[in-house]
């Protein structure tokens, strides 16, 4: 059996997104189909339109959700239909060489469902980060859904499914943003604030932001940002430097994902200082560096996926934070949108004005 479901796909790189019929499969063994109630638009599903993730289209978007198990097939144990999630992209496998070492959150063979979802045609759809949640209904493996406090607003806990965890982790787990650093984050969107939400948990006394856009750097301060710079104007090098008494930044989160941004980051750092890479590039940018100053400035170049989280730990925790008024997640979400609107809010990910719209079903 299947139902048939309203979603967003891309179905060729750069042509916009279209609201289509998509064919969900009951769950099989080891799976969920979730009724989602939010998913947030993010910057990973411009790129996969893009074409910039690989080039197996069409694929069903949206990946940052929250929603309800309708439906669970044999051998689920963890969760249970009326149980309010979190999707997660890293169900780990307990199984690789990574879980074996005690380091799940690297997880090498993380589950996706192992049925397709597709189109009426029957076209496999290839779904987002192994999610696809701009949709009525979506299937998913049961590893994936994160139990958390049901009382929790689905439109700010769903962030947490992907770019708020992502910055959050960036700052926390991989960059070790720990009481009394300095941290820079350069870009402030939901993965950057995140970053900064993450730093400011974590005790860090000098945040700075660095945008491009004004009004960026004012959400960002309300995330507990510092400082702020504003990339067009300054030599941002600099700027973080005269705000570190001269030294650079302890941790720099690079939350845009271009050459530019991560060279800047490279040379914003104190020596022996850590640059966290969580901006996702496209397969045709490449760096230069002098070996020399690789080497001479000692500390960290590090990438995060997924903040290195791990779902089943960091979710409930944040959500729990969340309800405790200590993290604002609320202060994402900028704008509730329809299904058919997620084209106009990649849109708006160029025009500004807008941290996260989230698609509300
Ligand atoms: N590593 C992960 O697990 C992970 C998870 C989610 C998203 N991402 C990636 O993180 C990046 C950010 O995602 P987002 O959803 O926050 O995007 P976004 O579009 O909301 O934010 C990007 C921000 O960068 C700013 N910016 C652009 N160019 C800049 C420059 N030259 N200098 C300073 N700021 C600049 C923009 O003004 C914007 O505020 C994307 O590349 C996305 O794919 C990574
Ligand atoms: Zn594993
Ligand atoms: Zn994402």
């Amino acid at each position: 059996m299947s139902q048939l479901v309203r979603g967003v796909i891309a179905r060729a790189k750069g042509a916009p997104v279209e609201v289509t019929t998509i064919v969900v499969p009951d769950p099989g063994p080891g799976e969920a189909v979730v009724k989602i109630q939010a998913c947030g638009v993010c910057h990973t599903d411009l790129h996969y339109r893009e074409g910039g993730i690989n080039d197996d289209f069409p694929f069903l978007l949206g990946h940052e959700a929250a929603g309800v198990v309708e439906a669970v097939g044999d051998g689920v144990t963890d969760v249970a239909p009326g149980d309010f999630v979190v999707l997660n992209w890293r169900a780990v496998c307990g199984n690789c060489r990574a879980c074996l070492r005690g380091k799940p959150w690297y997880c090498f063979a993380t589950h996706n469902a192992t049925q397709k979802m597709t189109l009426e045609d029957g076209t496999v759809l290839s779904p987002a980060l192994g999610i696809g949640a701009f949709v009525e209904k979506t299937l998913v493996a049961a590893g994936q859904c994160t139990k958390v406090d049901p009382s929790a607003r689905a439109a700010a806990v769903g962030l947490l499914g992907c770019g708020v965890m992502a910055g959050i982790g960036a700052a926390i787990n991989t960059g070790g943003v720990t009481r009394g650093d300095s941290v820079a984050v350069i870009g402030c969107g939901g993965v950057g604030d995140g970053a900064i939400a993450g730093a400011a948990l974590a005790g860090a006394t000098t945040i700075i932001a660095v945008d491009t856009d004004d009004q960026k750097l004012e959400w960002a301060r309300g995330f507990g940002a510092t400082h702020t710079v504003n990339a067009r104007n300054v030599d941002i090098v600099e700027k973080v430097r005269e705000l570190t008494g001269g030294n650079g930044a302890d941790v720099v989160v690079e939350a845009v994902g271009r050459p530019e941004t991560y060279k800047q980051g490279f040379y914003a750092r104190d020596l022996a200082g850590t640059l966290v890479l969580v901006g996702v590039p496209t397969p045709e940018m490449t760096i230069e560096l002098p070996l020399l100053d690789v080497f001479g400035r000692g500390g960290a170049l590090k990438s995060s996926w997924y903040g290195d989280c791990l779902p089943s730990r960091d979710f409930p925790m944040l959500v729990a934070l969340y309800q405790q008024g200590r993290l604002d997640l609320d202060k994402f979400v900028s704008e509730e949108i329809a299904l058919d609107q997620v084209e106009e809010a990649f849109a708006k990910m160029h025009t500004g004005g807008v941290l996260r719209s989230v698609v509300l079903f």
